[in-house]
Order: C-alpha cells, then structure tokens, then sequence
C-alpha cells in the first residue's frame, strides 16, 4: 500500500529552527501558508507553524511539475513539504525572521486541507471587531503574538505545579458540581434531573472544600481551578477563570506570605526569566485608603491623595461643610503641570468622577502666580495658609478636590489618580509594582440592607487582638486578611480562617446569617470544625491577570483560550442557548413567558 505523505516524511523540523548550519539538509516542514507571492513565476510562500514562519520556494526550472502543482496555494490551507535548505540570495536575507538567512526549495509537497478565505487576515495589527474574532476564534488563535500568550500561560502553569509540589502542596481536585460557596457573586446554577427543583451551583471558588482538606490533615493543597463567577464584567474579569488556589496548615500569615512570594518569584523566573526582589512591600488597607483611595492601588507613579478634612473643620463652603457633617471626608489629589488642562478636560475629569458618585470636581489651578478656582472665594486666610502648607502649591500645579462620604471621595480620587497617571503618562510600562494589602476590616455595613457583610467572606479570622471588639465595634475589627497587588490589579488574595467553630459562629451571627440558613449553606464545613481543625489559612491567585499582566495584554480575554464577551457569551459556540421542551421536562423546569 502506498505510504501517505506523514509516513513518508515525518516532520523534522518546526519551523524556527533551520539556519546556515542546516544548508544542503533535506528537510520535511509542516505548516500553514500565511502569505503566497509570486515573483516572475517563482512562488514564495510564507510557511507558518506554531514556533515560527519558514519561506518555502517552488522554482518552475527546478521543480515544473510541483510548481505547477503549487499555483493553487492559498491563505491558510494546511500543508507538508519536503525541499532542501539553501542560503538566500545576495540581499535578501529577512532579519526580521529567525529563519530569515536561508528558504527551503520545495521538491515534494501535500495539501492536507484547503481553507475558506478567513474572515479576516490573520495580522498582528487586527482592525476587526473583538465579536468576530472570538466567533473564529481558532483562527485568530493562529496569530504569533495570541499563540505566545497561551505559551506563557503553559509555563506559568508548569512553574506553578512545579515550585508547589517542591513545598510539599498536593494537587488535588474538588467538585464542580457543588453547593453555593459565599465569594460574594451570583452563583451558575445547575439543575439536577434526578433531584427535580434541586440545583448544583458552580463553583465560585474552592473555598469549603479546601478547608475541608485541612481538617482531612492534607497539610498543603492547590489547585489550578476553575471557577464560575456571574458578575458585572470588566476589562479583567471573566465569568468563567482559573485560580491558582492553595491552602496550608499550621502557618500564620506571615509564612503564607513569605512562601507566596516564593511561587512568584519562580513563575518570573521559570516564565520569562526574571528575578524577582522580594519582599514585596506592605501597606495596610488604612494606608493604601488613605494615600491612594483604593485597595489594589497602582504604585507606579505618585500622586498621592491627602486629607485636608482638618484644614476645612470650620468651612464656610457649604459643600465642604456638609460632607464633614454627615462625617465624611475632603481629599485632595495635587498633579504637577495640571493648570494647563482646559475647561473641557476639568468637564471630562468631573464626568469621570460621577461614575463614582462624585457630585463635582473642585479644583484650584496655580496659574501666573495666583490661585484660579470657583472655589478659594469661600476660604478663609487661614484655610488658604494651611492649604498652601498641606500642599505646597507651584505655579503650573492643579489640585482637585473631593467632599463626601469617605468611600465615595476615596473612590472618586483614587480612580481619577489611575485615569491621569494613565493619561499623562506617569506609568513605566516595564515597571512591576508588587504590594501586599493587609489588614482589611472584617465587616462593610450596607447602608441600603442595613447589616454587615464580610470583606473577604465570611471564613476569614479576625485578628486576635480585636477579639474582645467583635460585637461592639465590628466595623473596626481587622482581619488576617492580605491581597497582593500588582500594578494597580488584585492578583490573589486570601487569608487565615476561622478553626473554631464557636467563632466562626458569632461571626455568622454578626452578619445576620441564623442557623438554619448558615447549616443550609455550609453545615457541612461548620460540622467538620468540630473534629479537630488545624488552624490553616490560605490564597488564590487570578492565573488569567497574572499572565496578562507577563504577557503585557491588555484585556483577560487575550490569555483565555475561549473567553466570554463582555456581555458574557460566546460567539463562537453561540452560548448561552436555549435547551429543547424535552430537557426542560426532564429537568422538572418550566420557563416563564416574556408577557
Ligand atoms: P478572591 O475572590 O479574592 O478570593 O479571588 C482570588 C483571585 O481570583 C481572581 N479573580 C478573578 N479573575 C478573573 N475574573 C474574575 N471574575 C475574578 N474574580 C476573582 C483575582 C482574585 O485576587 N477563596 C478566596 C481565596 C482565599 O481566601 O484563599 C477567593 O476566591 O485575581
Ligand atoms: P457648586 O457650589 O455646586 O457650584 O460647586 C462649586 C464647585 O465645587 C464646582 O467646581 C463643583 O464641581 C465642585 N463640587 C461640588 N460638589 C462637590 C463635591 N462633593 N466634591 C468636590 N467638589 C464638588
């Protein structure tokens, strides 16, 4: 029987690797044809793999019969060739390409398939919309610069198993199907067909079941898991993302840190080579409010925000006034060279803050000498010295304002400060601003239902020393809580739990869950408390913000190999769909009707 092309040929090389060393080889390449030029009757093709791109040449006076053969090439189509390595021409070397020293003259080839032409040219500088590119995903997955992102993703994962393993954490893998774990999100539901009206809910996060492997006497766990989140989506956020998720007995936070730097050292260096310095910095949740009016800030620029609620405690300016009332807070955010921003960027900027509920934008622009403002009218001399103290006015310096409750004046500037270090370009693209977030409150009151939520959730131990203040003062208690930062995005958080079941009980209690609901919700981890937990504690990093943030992408969708839209669908398999009559029925399910 006659052998097929593969049997006949097998690959030898990927289509990186052939340089002058190779010349005179005969080589066997497998590929796709990423571009076809024909030069006075001799046929180039661009020859593409996933490592790289080799020319590949049919000369009608070497080969007629193969070059007749090859005029019907076209973008795409998946082909093997066989040929021989020669040095290119006198000036024409590529440098651009690693193979760009020598092309391969074809002497042997196969079409193994034909394309459509794509929907769009598979370039590095795509104009089209993101709905078509993840409806052809495939094909857009054939581009040089995606396919690197999921390279990266692979050895970020190898190091990852690879640094946990060597500290002694076990990979073990917990259900999907599962119970509603409190991450704070709206759970995916599942319905059972055996159990009708009963439902499984996706996993938000192996939270429960990993401190369940702790009173198992596991020690150290992780895992890399999926988890299912419905959830307003942003630029890195997914309904559907992965976790490096982990747990470890007998540690305090301290320890959990310390080796969690470790796992990021090792996914630098073992991903892209670098060495990390570590420590990584700290700032409690205070600090980083105070100074930069967000949790997860971005230390790449300065720009810090200062509190002037001392300077204004008698304020005749009656929006400054009132917001102290209700016990809020006036901050303000100085950015050098800021006077020379128009009427139409302070409109912009206060636009911008109204998304965090800001109800304006005061400013005072230091411009040939003197102070311009709608504002300074109502400040005393006093105020004005003090302000001039605080902030150390230059000429050329613009100040903004915020006056309101504390989270919508830390929201508003803290936001306004990533949006300007963006625009004026304060932020050093190559720069890695680690930071440790810790001691977060316990508790949030929510003003509109009126009773606490946790923080982290509800799992979480408060710190030993606000013990004794749990009942009384809630809102003040810290956590042993820590996230960490990188440029401005939470790339893992986690924390130490509660090991006592009667803790983690008056911690319920605070946050209004009885006890039925908390048995419905979690009995089962409740009741396992009570066989001898270790005292454990743990973290998990977002996998996809970590590889976009190595790999420089901009959006999470560029790290995940079939990532949801924005508006959570796929346009690629056209999810969510709708399921027939006859699933339904099985199901025990009946749809409402639209009106
Ligand atoms: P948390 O909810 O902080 O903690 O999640 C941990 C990390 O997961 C990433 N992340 C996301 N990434 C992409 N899309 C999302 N929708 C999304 N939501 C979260 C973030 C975040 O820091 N069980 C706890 C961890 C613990 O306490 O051990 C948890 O899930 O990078
Ligand atoms: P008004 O007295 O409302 O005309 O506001 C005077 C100036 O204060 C304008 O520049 C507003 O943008 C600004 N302003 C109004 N409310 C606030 C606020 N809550 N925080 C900061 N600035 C504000």
């Amino acid at each position: 029987m006659e052998k097929s092309f593969l049997e006949k040929y097998p690959r030898t090389h990927h289509l990186n690797q052939l340089s002058e060393k190779d010349l005179g080889q005969t080589v066997n390449l497998m590929g796709w044809v990423a571009t076809v030029r024909d030069h006075g009757g001799v046929l180039f093709v661009d020859l593409r793999d996933r490592e790289g791109i080799t020319q590949v040449v049919f000369n009608p006076e070497i080969n007629p019969k193969v070059h007749d053969l090859a005029k019907h090439l076209r973008s795409e189509y998946c082909m093997g060739v066989r040929g021989k390595v020669v040095a290119r021409p006198e000036g024409m070397a590529n440098t651009n390409l690693l193979t760009g020293q020598i092309e391969v003259y074809v002497e042997d080839f196969e079409v193994f398939s034909r394309s459509k032409t794509p929907p769009f040219e598979l370039e590095e500088d795509l104009k089209v919309s993101e709905e078509l590119r993840l409806q052809y995903r495939y094909l857009d997955l054939r581009r040089p610069s995606l396919l690197n992102n999921f390279k990266l993703r692979h050895r970020v994962m190898q190091a990852a198993r690879h640094y946990l393993s060597s500290q002694g954490f076990l990979e073990i893998e917990t259900p999907i199907l599962n119970k509603s774990t409190p991450e704070g999100a709206r759970d995916y539901l599942v319905p059972s067909r055996v159990h009708p009206g009963h439902f499984f809910a996706l996993p938000q996060s192996p939270q429960l079941f990993k401190q369940l492997l702790m009173v198992s006497g596991i020690e150290r766990y992780f895992q890399i898991a999926r988890c299912f989140r419905d959830e307003d989506l942003r630029a890195d956020r997914q309904p559907e993302f992965t976790q490096i998720d982990l747990e470890m007995s007998f540690v305090t936070e301290q320890a959990i840190m310390d080796c969690m730097e470790g796992l990021i050292q090792a996914l630098w260096k073992e991903a892209l080579g670098l060495e990390l310095k570590t420590p990584f910095p700290v700032l409690t949740y205070d600090e980083a409010m105070d100074r930069y009016g967000l949790d997860a800030p971005d230390l790449r620029f300065g720009l810090e925000l200062q509190d002037l609620s001392s300077v204004f405690e008698k304020s005749s300016f009656k929006v400054f006034a009132a917001a102290l009332e209700k016990k809020g807070m006036i901050k303000a955010l100085k950015v050098p060279g800021g006077a020379k921003f128009s009427r139409k960027e302070i409109d912009d900027f206060t636009k911008f803050v109204s998304i965090y509920g800001a109800k304006g934008l005061a400013y005072i622009k230091v411009q040939g000498g003197e102070w311009q403002s709608p504002i300074v009218k109502f400040f005393s001399e006093t105020e004005k010295t003090a302000l001039q103290k605080e902030l150390n006015l230059q000429e050329g310096d613009i100040v903004f304002f915020g006056a309101d409750s504390k989270k919508i004046v830390n929201d508003a500037l803290g936001n306004l400060r990533e949006h300007l270090g963006a625009q004026l370009n304060l932020i050093n693209e190559k720069q890695l601003a680690f930071v440790w977030v810790t001691d977060f409150p316990m508790f949030e009151y929510d003003e509109k239902e009126k009773r606490l939520f946790s923080v982290h959730h509800p799992f979480t131990a408060p710190k030993l020393s606000d013990l004794e203040r749990l009942e009384s003062e809630p809102e003040q208690v810290k956590t042993q809580a820590y996230d960490l930062v990188l440029n401005g995005h939470e790339i893992g958080g986690g924390s130490i739990r509660i090991h006592q079941a009667e803790l983690q009980q008056r911690v319920l209690k605070l946050l209004n869950i009885n006890q039925q609901e908390a048995k419905e919700k979690f009995g089962f981890l409740l009741e396992a408390l009570q066989f001898g937990p270790p005292p454990h504690g743990g973290l998990a990093f977002g996998l996809d913000r970590l590889v976009m943030i190595m790999s420089g992408a901009s959006s999470i969708r560029d790290v995940i190999a079939f990532p949801k839209t924005q508006k959570a669908t796929c346009p690629l398999s056209e999810t969510p769909s709708e399921v027939s009559a006859t699933q339904l029925l099985e199901l025990g399910l009946r749809l409402q009707k639209n009106n």
